[in-house]
């Protein structure tokens, strides 16, 4: 079962970081790369940064206490300090508007 829900403006995003949203008392970050619209838990598994503070280079947040780094696509850890993977959600666009799953 989905659960989609409405949480941003396409507008509101821009490339090189991410912008914290908080739907239903989650805390994800959305992300623009490429076109394409990502979204990730945001805190960080290592410590508690926030990752929408970080830096986005290509697919990668970088987070911004210890450089650690995520795959927005997977939420996979790709450089120590992380190791613990972070969740990924899935986003669709329509109307304007971000869209994530929440189920
Ligand atoms: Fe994110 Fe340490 S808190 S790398």
């Amino acid at each position: 079962m989905s659960n989609w829900t409405d949480v941003a403006a396409e507008a509101d995003l821009f490339e090189g970081a991410g912008i914290p949203v908080a739907p239903a008392g989650h805390d994800i970050a959305l992300y623009l790369q490429d076109g394409q619209v990502f979204a990730t838990d945001n805190l960080c598994t290592h410590g508690h940064a926030k990752l929408c503070d970080g830096f986005l280079e290509g697919f990668e947040i970088e987070c911004p206490f210890h450089q650690g780094r995520f795959d927005i696509r997977s939420g996979a850890a790709t450089l120590a300090p992380c190791t613990e993977p972070i969740r990924s959600w899935p986003v669709k666009v329509e109307g304007g508007r971000v869209w994530l799953d929440l189920a």
